[in-house]
């Protein structure tokens, strides 16, 4: 079964994961700067890193200490392949103790805001010197550099902050110049990604499309294309794509499962169907759901409920319309990440994160994933080149299960209304205000099984309640509750209990995640 191969024409970065949070954002911050990169596995074969044919290596951060037992090391073919080689936090921990430098646990854990204080003039560091803040988060330091290297900076809790062996291009940094916090550490970055490893800035959304549309043509041949559209932007763009490549040779199939929101149905078939030409078949299996939901709360259950559901609608649908040889599907980057990385510490599953990966291998179909290799960041980028519609292109996620998991308690239609009604007020009035792409990623009502007392006008009231989720978040893997405006929570609440029948109250979730997930099951 064929999936879709990586991109082939532009000079790369490899980075190898330690297993820090942020590994995922170097490469983001690489591929911002037009550079192509991979991640692998610190321990990945070194074929297949090679196989990337990298100008460069970013080594990670890491919870580990490179002098502990079975501490992760470095793979001679970083060092034997002369290339130049960038050390974060434990890279640069792990550069200095292979190379013959010290290093050892500091007296105080950093962890935060630091200022550096350059003690060397180097154009890789020069944007440190008008913003100096980096971001600290480690327990051990070099003590020493190794032989022929320098000290280029240090912070209040680092006597080495950088350093470098000029003679064999070898760099390292002990803050963490992907995350926000480090306002200089994108350009420090695509410095060492572009001027210093020599990568030619090339991955650039139009050169992917152009790539991708190639490839899905030789992949596909005469063969004909199905592609299950969600409404959400992954699966919008992987048909886009296809359409491109093989016009009419693809069909898009849409299941309405009575758990999407308000006015989504008709949106999907409004986009692709009739702005966007794209051939389209819908179906309304909203019976089927509800039945197959009727008197389960347990939100694994429902879940797996929701995901044999739609493989099973998917698969009779799809029957249906006769011959085809592939199945096309928006498989992003991070999933082909985490799915390498099973045994990663950490990555305790918390949610079964529904997707349809088992109906390739069930029907029989061949499998093309053009996004396989691509951020969110960059699935949107190549959606707005494409010209899909904004409200598609910025779509906030959505999970797999739909309002089901939104539903807290038993799904009934009657509470899907309910709630479809309260989240379209809460949506409409952060559009109306602006802040829905600005100040929270994801937003979103809840309905929670939970009844209680209230008053209007003169009589008693006893009904539901609805919890509003507002979220910041960079990668959704933590996340903030957003400071949203009390007077906008005001007009909001004031509009769900007057015009959502059957609910008398609305809350605000104030937790973090963690301890709490952004969804409520
Ligand atoms: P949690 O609730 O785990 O959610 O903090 C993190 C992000 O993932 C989305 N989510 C899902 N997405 N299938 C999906 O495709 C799922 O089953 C699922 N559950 C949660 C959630 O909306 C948030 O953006």
């Amino acid at each position: 079964m064929g999936s879709s191969p990586r991109p082939g024409q532009h000079d790369a970065i490899a980075i190898l994961d330690y297993g820090s949070q942020t590994t995922q954002l170097i490469a983001r911050r690489i591929r911002e700067a037009h550079v192509y990169c991979e991640l692998f596995p610190w321990d990945a074969p070194a074929e297949q890193v090679l196989a990337l044919r990298p100008r460069g290596f970013i080594l990670s951060g890491g919870p580990a200490g490179v002098y502990e037992p079975d501490a992760p090391t470095l793979p001679s073919y970083v060092l034997e392949s002369g290339l130049p080689v960038l050390g974060i936090c434990y890279g640069m921990q792990l550069l200095a103790h292979t190379l013959g430098g010290r290093v050892t646990r500091a007296p105080e854990r950093e962890y935060g805001p630091a200022l550096v204080e350059l003690l060397e003039e180097v154009d890789w560091l020069a944007p440190l010197r008008d913003r100096p803040q980096v971001w600290m988060s480690h327990g051990d330091w070099v003590e020493q550099v190794p032989p022929g290297f320098r000290v280029l900076a240090r912070s209040p809790n680092s006597p080495i902050a950088a350093m470098e062996g000029p003679q064999r291009r070898i760099y390292g940094v002990q803050f963490h110049p992907e995350v926000a916090h480090t306002p200089a550490g994108r350009e420090i970055l695509a410095h060492f990604a572009v001027e210093i490893c020599g990568c030619r800035p090339t991955w650039t959304p139009a050169a992917f499309i152009e790539e991708a549309v190639e490839r899905i043509r030789d992949q596909v041949g005469g063969g004909r294309v199905l592609c299950g559209l969600s409404g959400g932007v992954d699966s919008a763009v992987t048909a886009a794509l296809v359409h491109r490549a093989i016009g009419d040779r693809l069909t898009c199939l849409f299941v309405n499962t009575g758990l999407l929101r308000r006015g989504e149905p008709e949106q999907v078939v409004a986009t692709f169907r009739d702005r966007l030409g794209m051939p389209l078949v819908a179906v309304d299996a909203t019976e089927e759901f509800l039945s197959a939901l009727q008197g389960t709360t347990d939100p694994e259950q429902k879940r797996r409920i929701v995901g044999e559901r739609f493989m099973r609608v998917f698969e009779r649908e799809a029957e249906r319309l006769g011959e085809v040889d592939f199945l096309a599907q928006g498989t992003l980057y991070p999933d082909v990440i985490e799915s390498a990385a099973p045994d990663r510490p950490g990555a305790r599953r918390i949610k079964t994160h529904h997707n349809v990966g088992g109906l390739p291998e069930r029907m029989r179909l061949r499998l093309i994933e053009p996004l396989r290799y691509l951020f969110k960041d960059e699935v949107r980028a190549v959606g707005e080149a494409l010209g899909l519609p904004e409200e598609i292109v910025w779509r906030q996620p959505f999970p797999g299960p739909g309002l089901a998991v939104r539903v807290v308690g038993e799904v009934t239609w009657e509470r899907l209304e309910r709630l479809r009604a309260a989240d379209a007020i809460f949506v409409e009035e952060l559009d109306r205000a602006g802040l829905l792409r600005e100040a929270t990623q994801q937003a979103f009502a809840v309905l929670l099984p939970v009844r209680s007392v209230g008053v209007m006008g003169d009589g008693r009231t006893y009904e539901e309640v609805v919890a509003l989720r507002a979220v910041t978040t960079e990668d959704f893997m933590t996340a903030d509750w957003a400071r949203l405006d009390p007077d906008l929570l005001a007009r909001v609440s004031n509009r769900i209990v007057n015009e959502v029948e059957g609910v008398n109250r609305v809350l605000y979730d104030v937790t973090s995640k963690p301890p709490a997930t952004i969804e409520w099951e």
